[in-house]
Order: C-alpha cells, then sequence, then structure tokens
C-alpha cells in the first residue's frame, strides 16, 4: 500500500482524497442480474480489473470491496466504531437473528449483550463443554456402526447439521434434542435459501406474502419455537442442584457491570437462537468440507491418522487436555477455513466519510470483505486453490499479515464462538478418524461452494464410510 491510512477526507499532504476506481455494471437492472448470476465471479473480476479496492452499484447501493488485509483491519480493527452492522447482508438476516449479537446495528446494546456474554466463550470456560462435543461425536459413530457396510453413501451435512446442533443444544440446555434437531435444520436451511435468494434479488420486499416469503415465516417461528421449548421449560421447572451450569442458565444469571441489570426474556430469546443459528451452519460445513478434502488427499489423511493414533494411544476418544498435541488437527482445520470460509461475507456500512489508503469512502457506503476471495489473494497465498495444512505452520503464519485470514472476522465483533467451534471441530475431527475413514464414492463429482447468506457445499457432501 502506498500510503498511510487517513483520518479525514485529505491525504496527509492536505491533497483531496481519490475516487475509488469503479466498476461499471450496465444489466438494465442495477447490476442485480450479473451478481445473481454468479456473485463470486462477479466480485473477482473487479478485483482481476481494478486491484483491492473498488466500487459499484448494487440497485441504489454503493458499495466497496476490499481485499488487503491493510484495509480490512482498518475497517474491521482499528476504525471499527465507525463501520457498523447497518450493512445489506445483515438487514436481510434480521427477520432471523434480529437484535441478537450477529446482526445487530445498534452498538450500544451489542456492547451490553457482548460484555455479558463473553466471559461464557474463553477457552476456559469452553473447556467445560469439550464432553459434551465429544460424548455426541461418540453417539454419531454409535449410529454410523448401525449402518450396513455396504449401504449408500453417507449424507455427511447432515450428519454434521446434526452433531452439531445436538453439541450446541446440549451445551445451551443441557438436553437431548432428538427429532427436533431435523426440524430446526429444515427451517434453517429453507430460511438460508429464501434470504441467500433475496440478497441477490431483493424484490418484492419479505413482508410481502408471495409463497416463498410465507415459507420463510414459517421457518422462523419453527427455529422461534425450538430455542422457546428449552426456555420456557427452564422458567417453569425446578433446577436441579449440583448442575453443571449450561450456557442458558448462565445467560440468566448474567448481569452487566454497567447498569447491574441482566437481560430481559426477549433479548435472551433473540441471543439464544443467535448463538444457535452462529453455531450450526458454520460447524457443519467445515467439518463436511474437511471430510471432503481428506477424502481426496490420503497424504493428509495419513499424517492426521499418525497424529490421533500418537496422542490419544490406546483412547479412542480424545478430550480438551489433548488439544495443545493435536497440532496437525488444527493446521488442517485452519485450512480448511481459508478454502471455504463458511462466513465468508463480512459487510460493514460506513457511518461517517473516511478515507483508506488515500480513497475516499463517502458515509453510507455499505463495505464488502470476501473472505472466499481474500484467502486466495495471490500475494499471501501461493497455489491458492491447493489444499496445504502446511500453510498453517508457526513458521508460515508468521511470515503473513494477520488480516489476510478472518474466517472468524476480527476486531471487537470477531466470532464469539470462536474458542468453541475450534474445539468441537478439531475434537470431532479426532474422534472420527480414529475410527473411520470417509472415502469418495466412485465416480462422484467434484462439489461447489453454493454462496448464499454462508457458503455452504451445493447438493451436500456424500461420503462412504470405512472402519480403520
Ligand atoms: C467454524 C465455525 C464458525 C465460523 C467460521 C464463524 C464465523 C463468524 C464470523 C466471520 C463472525 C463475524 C461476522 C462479522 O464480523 O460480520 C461471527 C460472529 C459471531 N459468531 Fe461465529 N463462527 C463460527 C462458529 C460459531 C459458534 C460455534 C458460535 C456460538 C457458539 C458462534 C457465534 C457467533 C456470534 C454470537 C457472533 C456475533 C459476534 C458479535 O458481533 O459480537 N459462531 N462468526
Amino acid at each position: 500500500m502506498a500510503t498511510a491510512l487517513n483520518e479525514s477526507a485529505h491525504t496527509q499532504h492536505d491533497l483531496p482524497a481519490k475516487e475509488i476506481p469503479a466498476l461499471r455494471v450496465r444489466d438494465g437492472l442495477g447490476g442485480i442480474r450479473t451478481f445473481r448470476r454468479d456473485q463470486l465471479g462477479f466480485l473477482r473480476g473487479g478485483l482481476e480489473k481494478f486491484g483491492d479496492i473498488y466500487r459499484f452499484r448494487l440497485l441504489n447501493m454503493r458499495m466497496v470491496m476490499l481485499n488487503h488485509p491493510d484495509y480490512i483491519r482498518h475497517v474491521l480493527v482499528d476504525k471499527s466504531e465507525q463501520y457498523d452492522k447497518n450493512a445489506a447482508i445483515f438487514r436481510i438476516a434480521r427477520p432471523v437473528l434480529r437484535d441478537g449479537l450477529i446482526a445487530t446495528p445498534d452498538m450500544e446494546l451489542w456492547r451490553r449483550q457482548r460484555r455479558m456474554m463473553a466471559p461464557y466463550f474463553t477457552p476456559r470456560t469452553v473447556s467445560k463443554f469439550a464432553h459434551n462435543m465429544t460424548d455426541e461425536t461418540t453417539s454419531m459413530l454409535e449410529r454410523w456402526e448401525a449402518r450396513p457396510e455396504a449401504g449408500p453413501p453417507l449424507d455427511v451435512t447432515d450428519e454434521f447439521g446434526q452433531l452439531a446442533l445436538r453439541i450446541v443444544s446440549r451445551s445451551l440446555f443441557s438436553a437431548e434434542v432428538g427429532d427436533a434437531a431435523q426440524a430446526f435444520e429444515r427451517a434453517f436451511q429453507l430460511a438460508n435459501t429464501v434470504l441467500g435468494k433475496f440478497f441477490s434479488f431483493p424484490f418484492p420486499p419479505l413482508s410481502f406474502p408471495t409463497p416463498s416469503h410465507v415459507r420463510l415465516r414459517r421457518a422462523i417461528d419453527k427455529m422461534d419455537g425450538f430455542v422457546s421449548q428449552f426456555i420456557q421449560k427452564r422458567l417453569t421447572d425446578e433446577v436441579e442442584v449440583g448442575h453443571e451450569p449450561d450456557l442458558l442458565s448462565l445467560f440468566l444469571h448474567a448481569v452487566d457491570e454497567g447498569d447491574g441489570k441482566g437481560m430481559d426474556l426477549e433479548q435472551l430469546h433473540h441471543e439464544v437462537l443467535n448463538i444457535c443459528v452462529g453455531a450450526y451452519e458454520t460447524t457443519t460445513n467445515t467439518l463436511a468440507w474437511a471430510f471432503y478434502l481428506l477424502a481426496r488427499h490420503p497424504e493428509v489423511e495419513s499424517k492426521l491418522h499418525a497424529e490421533v493414533d500418537g496422542v490419544l494411544g490406546d483412547r479412542t476418544v480424545p478430550d480438551f487436555e489433548d488439544m495443545p498435541r493435536l497440532t496437525y488437527t488444527r493446521m488442517i482445520v485452519d485450512e480448511v477455513l481459508r478454502i471455504y470460509s463458511p462466513a465468508y461475507q463480512l459487510m460493514r456500512h460506513t457511518r461517517e466519510e473516511d478515507v483508506i489508503d488515500g480513497y475516499r469512502v463517502p458515509a453510507g457506503t455499505q463495505v464488502l470483505v470476501n473472505s472466499y476471495l481474500l484467502h486466495r489473494h495471490p500475494d499471501f497465498w501461493e497455489d491458492p486453490e491447493r489444499f496445504d495444512p502446511e500453510r498453517f505452520s508457526p513458521e508460515q503464519i508468521a511470515q503473513r499479515p494477520k488480516h489476510a485470514y478472518v474466517p472468524f472476522g476480527s476486531g471487537p465483533r470477531v466470532c464469539l464462538g470462536k474458542h468453541f467451534a475450534l474445539t468441537e471441530i478439531c475434537l470431532a475431527m479426532a474422534t472420527i478418524a480414529r475410527k473411520y475413514r470417509l472415502v469418495t464414492p466412485e465416480g462422484a463429482p467434484e462439489v461447489l461452494p453454493d454462496a448464499l447468506i454462508t457458503l455452504h457445499p451445493k447438493n451436500g457432501v456424500h461420503l462412504r464410510l470405512e472402519r480403520r
């Protein structure tokens, strides 16, 4: 980058800031037709033409695409107060997420909620939930055990979806979710599809009762019902004495240090739903992509098996204390999150005019960071399509700018569940890899990513089970 990142609309030498190069789209539909056809291709085209910063219009929105680690640190960390979540993607997701942590544009509310909830997501607190992660993975393997060996390939996206939901539900509510997990999954998938399409074609408004908007309403009611059954039960039942506190009871008793008050029930409901949504699809997809890639890279799989066997010795299931020694497992997870970053759209809205690297960013601009593309930036990733966990060796990490890799975001709004997710994914992977190989079925086609609100494997991942 040529100049420092400045604070006013003038550069260091008081020259007026430059205009950001504009990508013109003339498709007669305000850019939406082109964007909808191939969102990632469209955004990549702009980067190839202009480099790490350019602007374009989508309908009446002024969008700026950023693809340099310094720009990303500027927006997410250094000037995070100035870039809020009043951005298109969060406005679209708000019918589901409401004023919970993930999407709320209200900075005061967010600060208060984050202060109250953050203590329950530190590595130390997460360690208390590790047994939920390994117990639920072990139960999944017992269900796999009962499958006929010559049966059809396993729909691993579905399996990992249920696993992720069972783990987060046990950690939140100390409850077995059983069949309710599938109902939540179906409702979530429907909402993701309707809202994902709405992102690329926002007509008619969601309040207009088209058949898909009516289905979306029902899906939201289902997800709300899933959460409220557990909250209502907790409010009416006696709490068991000596019970290890789950996240719900921690949230119920959390008090803000500022005003000494807790969350009201509506806010609690929204936060619990945000945790379910935040935890469900992201971890599901990471595990599904991980085993998809492992099945296609036997050399990486063998190294994983060697590590897991060495760390576990006679045991079949890892525990939290094994985490520091599962270093290669963690490198695989980091590399999967690079290639298929599930929460790949980090959008912000500029509250005031700003200057980034000498370029003027007017107030009201929608700023777009796309981690799918950033994680393939040729200046920071050699041969970016290659699956290579060695990129995450301590030596290689030290050579890259920190903000070239942001699967969990960065700054004050970094993923609240980052430690939870990494613990869950590493422990689940190690538990599975100790017992099973997941193998590509003969003639199976390549699985392509589907860029909806999150990035997920189009048509799912289907693999064959092989006992080790
Ligand atoms: C591989 C798994 C996960 C990935 C890749 C992921 C990714 C992200 C990203 C990128 C953000 C920031 C979005 C932004 O800045 O615009 C975020 C926020 C968030 N995530 Fe995650 N997430 C994962 C798992 C989880 C889990 C397991 C939980 C809960 C247990 C969770 C809860 C949240 C919450 C509550 C926020 C909002 C934080 C705030 O604004 O204060 N996530 N996540």
